[in-house]
């Protein structure tokens, strides 16, 4: 009755898509499909479910009703084709790279990632004979003459994290078509609400959950969206055999809550993080910010046709950098000095202490993430607030 379809607009796909009350004995809210495994009507018919020649659930390390609702709605607002739900970030990823890389195999990454991400490539998939190559990813030429024959797929953030440089999704795209390499993009932090790279041609989108898509800092989940052939691939390979990192249904369903209030809380960080940055960049204490949503930002244009919005995520460094840094976060008493981003709390952290610690002091000089870079993920308090906290630690400072 309720069963939105893609015609719909986003907020409605994000409730109502892929459930109908009236085929659940009236429940409002999808009931949640608490079992790991599936009876068979037959063993033929388990062993054609099991064969791939018939559909249907057999084991929930694969599939569950409740994961694939979630699947479809995430399909439906990245405007893919297929979706993949698992049990965090880092399991979306490693599933994604570890399905589609093989030893003697290249990838191209952006210059600066998530510091698991950054470990996993070195320290992970790069020691099974996978080569892996960083490259300013808005320099065509280097870009052109990083690929080889051996190229496989380019793998970035944008904004990345922590240092919020954006790559030109699309002028990416085109390289990649020519030389026949795949194009995976972690929305993260924009969530498809603020972008949507498939659209632009990437070939899959990968995902933290665990950050504003759920929104709550309480639960961990990651999501795969992209061409419905590439997905079952990562379902099949890179989450029932190589990481087995399912999500599970009360964090699927939990999830799902968090959706349907997603574009009301990303337009809450983003209109509080624009007002932060505005407020951090005439600090005499402030040495750079990095925020899309200013003008002075470097790539300003860029963000203003990529993405709907700047976000809810901002860094910046104070003239004295680390010192001064940890002194102003210790001086913090309503932001949170803590991990991870898109919750309702503002957090603020130090990159190179901790999210981004996996670099070594070397990598991290070679990859833009300075010392006394501060990192803050903006929440959904009041903005005078915030802004009095703010205040109060930079004085602390002075
Ligand atoms: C951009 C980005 N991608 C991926 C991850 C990994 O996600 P998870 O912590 O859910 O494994 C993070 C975590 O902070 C992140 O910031």
């Amino acid at each position: 009755m309720h069963d939105a379809d893609q015609r719909q607009g986003f907020n409605t796909r994000a409730i109502h898509l892929g459930y109908d009350p009236q085929s659940h004995q009236g429940a409002l809210v999808p009931p949640v499909y608490q079992t790991t495994t599936y009876a068979f009507p037959t063993v033929e018919q388990g062993a054609a479910c099991f064969a791939g020649q018939a559909d249907g659930y057999f084991y929930s390390r694969i599939s569950n009703p409740t994961l694939a609702l979630l699947e479809a709605r995430m399909a439906s607002l990245e405007g893919g084709e297929a979706g993949l739900a698992l049990a965090s970030g880092m399991g979306a990823i490693t599933a994604t790279l570890w399905t589609l890389l093989r030893p003697g195999d290249e990838v191209i990454v952006g210059h600066t990632l998530y510091g698991c991400t950054f470990a996993f490539l070195h320290h992970g998939i790069g020691e099974f004979g996978v080569t892996v190559r960083h490259v300013d990813l808005n320099d065509t030429l280097a870009v052109q003459a990083a690929i080889s024959p051996r190229t496989r797929l380019f793998y970035f953030e944008t904004p990345a994290n922590p240092t919020m440089q954006l790559i030109d999704i699309q002028a990416l795209v085109r390289i990649a078509r020519m030389h026949d390499v795949l194009v995976v993009v972690d929305n993260t932090y924009c969530t498809p609400y603020l972008q949507r790279p498939l659209e632009l041609g990437a070939d899959l989108v990968v995902h933290s959950a665990t950050k504003y898509l759920s929104g709550h800092g309480d639960l961990s989940a990651g999501l795969v969206v992209g061409r419905k052939a590439l997905v079952d691939r990562v379902r099949l390979q890179g989450l029932k055999d190589m990481t087995g990192a399912v999500l599970s249904a009360a964090d699927a369903a939990l999830l799902m809550r968090g959706l349907k209030t997603l574009t009301l809380r990303m337009d809450r960080h983003c209109s509080n993080a624009q007002a932060v940055a505005q407020f951090l960049q005439v600090q005499p204490l402030v040495d750079v910010i990095h925020y899309p949503g200013l003008p002075s930002f470097a790539q300003y244009t860029l963000a203003q046709r990529q993405m709907r919005l700047p976000g809810g995520m901002l860094a910046f460094e104070l003239k004295g950098g680390l010192a001064v840094g940890r002194r102003f976060m210790n001086a913090l008493q309503l932001f949170t000095r803590a991990v991870s981003l898109g919750d309702a709390e503002s957090l603020a952290q130090h990159p190179a202490s901790m999210t981004h610690s996996s670099y070594t002091p070397e990598e991290r000089a070679a990859h833009g993430i300075s010392e006394g870079l501060v990192r803050l993920s903006v929440g959904l308090e009041d903005i005078e607030d915030l802004i009095a906290d703010l205040k109060q630690a930079l004085a602390v400072c002075a």
